[in-house]
């Protein structure tokens, strides 16, 4: 019997950067939807267009540059929200404007001081605004698994009737358990007389770490589409993540009754890039994309593998994209093959100047290092793609002393506003040094959140990922910064993280207010 599509709607974007911290900028988030899209996402919500000026252009850059998926905005039900979401989404071939109001007792009373008869208004005259701007809009019951089912019943049947194609339950908390989640779906499929001229979705978080499980047993009911983020990223504990959906899915086949149209070979890749541009790191047990995944320690299973890989494998690695580092160029590799390269990852650069600096840094490294692999290049474009833009502070060299029993030192060079300008420092480590001395030359006041460093390939001759996150005033920047040497990689960072903050701007939340 045909199986159901099951809708794949990623928020890495949206809700994966509501986690504290993990701010992207511009560029990184059209990366991140370049693999999306190559992945064969269907629907990715790439912003929330009227929170910040910044977000505004994500989303734009997002809907100008991917083809194959549909790009989506959230907007609260304000008519100046659903216009610049509008806005935002004009270059895309496929658009959805996805709004939301808070539909339970505690948010309506609470959060928006709204009588639930204002919150049906307001919702339905939101969903038909939207709908004049543009065909496919998604309305989503914020909190809606805490919401009253009549209550639900009623909003529901009369935001299809203005025009909503997909209505999502969110469990916005992380309140649900999959049985009675999966009953609500049910139930309201099956009660709403429009309910067929909808598809329902689900959208949850994982604060009792149920947000995979809720989702699942909700497509069990019915529910056709899955709201997600790669490495289950997202406000508070995170969303349900689309690579545990995804596979649970494939891999169980024969209970699920839908399928799903997403290249998992992408998986890893794009789990890994999401995670060196967040800084935020993937646990080694994650399931799918973490490190030990795949890897079986005990003899036993070591033996059981090698005799019989089903024996304790239930799904093979190379299928989500592991041992899919290939050794793509070398010392000697031309440019041509070099931006192909780039091209398969998804990384197109619009100017010569940008291919120039690219291939330089490109050869710069390969005669640091032999055997170049896909994630040097993404370290490499990290650095090169803001380089396109103007950079107040820049890395121009770097002394660091360490010997054991001495205090270690750095002695630092950058160019700052067009001039070089250097300083020394002692620090408690050599990374310490380096950033004292940096703070001595820019007396940036900023917090250091976090400083974390991996190794981006395997060997000692890899490269060292930094990421630095940077808080000055409430604004958060994530700073990335790669090298042979760690220390100049930190270092990167840094200034990564300050030509940020420099660049920075505050944004709206979306789910607070109306
Ligand atoms: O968690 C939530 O309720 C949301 C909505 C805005 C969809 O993110
Ligand atoms: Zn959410």
């Amino acid at each position: 019997m045909a199986k159901d599509r099951l809708i794949i709607f990623d928020t890495t974007l949206r809700d994966g950067e509501q986690s504290p911290g993990a701010s992207m900028t511009r560029d990184e988030k059209v990366r991140i939807a370049k693999m999306l899209e190559k992945m064969g996402v269907d629907v990715i919500e790439a912003g929330f267009a009227i929170a910040s000026v910044g977000d505004f252009e994500s989303v734009r850059a997002v809907a100008e540059a991917v083809r194959g998926s549909t790009i989506c905005s959230l907007a609260r039900t304000g008519a100046e929200d659903i216009d610049r979401a509008a806005e935002a989404l004009r270059p895309a071939e496929s658009g959805r404007i996805h709004t939301f109001i808070a539909t339970s007792p505690i948010h309506m009373e609470y959060k928006l001081r709204m009588a639930p008869d204002n919150v049906v208004e307001r919702a339905v005259a939101a969903v038909k605004h939207a709908r004049n701007l543009i065909g496919d809009v998604e309305f989503s019951c914020e909190d809606a698994s805490r919401s009253e089912y009549d209550f639900l019943c009623r909003i529901i049947e009369q935001v299809i009737d203005a025009g909503a194609r997909t209505i999502n339950l969110p469990d916005t908390v992380g309140y649900g358990e999959p049985g009675e989640y999966g009953a609500m779906v049910a139930r309201l499929m099956n009660s709403i007389p429009n309910a067929d001229k909808a598809i329902f979705s689900v959208h949850c978080h994982n604060d009792l770490g149920l947000a995979v499980a809720n989702s699942l047993s909700a497509v069990m009911h019915g529910a056709r589409q899955v709201e997600c983020t790669i490495n289950g990223l997202g406000e508070r504990a995170g969303n349900a993540s689309l690579e545990e959906l995804v596979m649970a899915v494939r891999t169980r086949a024969d209970i699920f009754p839908v399928e799903v149209s997403v290249d998992a070979t992408q998986i890893v890749p794009t789990s890994r890039l999401v995670s060196s541009i967040t800084g935020f790191p993937v646990q080694p047990n994650k399931a799918i994309v973490g490190a030990n995944a795949f890897a079986h320690e005990s003899g036993i299973h070591q033996d059981g593998v090698l005799k019989h890989r089903e024996t304790y494998e239930i799904m093979r690695a190379e299928d989500v994209g592991w041992n899919a580092n290939k050794l793509v160029l070398g010392k000697h590799s031309g440019r041509a093959a070099f931006k192909a390269r780039l091209g398969e990852l998804g990384i197109t650069l619009d100017n010569q100047a940008a291919l120039n600096l690219a291939f330089t840094r490109f050869k710069e490294l390969a005669d640091k290092k032999h055997e170049i692999f896909d994630e040097d290049l993404q370290a490499l474009m990290s650095e090169v793609q803001p380089a396109e833009r103007e950079l107040r502070y820049s890395f121009a060299g770097l002394e660091a002393i360490s010997r054991t029993g001495s205090k270690p030192h750095a002695n630092i060079e950058l160019v700052i506003d067009g001039e070089t300008q250097q300083a020394s420092a002692d620090g408690d480590g050599p990374v310490d040094a380096a950033f004292k001395a940096v703070e001595m030359l820019v007396s940036s006041g900023a917090n250091l959140l976090l400083y974390s460093v991996n190794a981006i390939t395997s060997g000692t001759d890899s490269q060292g990922e930094v990421q630095v996150r940077l808080e000055k005033n409430g604004t958060i920047a994530n700073g990335n910064g790669a090298d042979t040497d760690i220390i100049v990689a930190s270092v990167k960072a840094y200034l990564d993280a300050l030509n940020l903050l420099d660049a920075g701007v505050l944004k709206a939340h979306p789910q607070r207010g109306v």
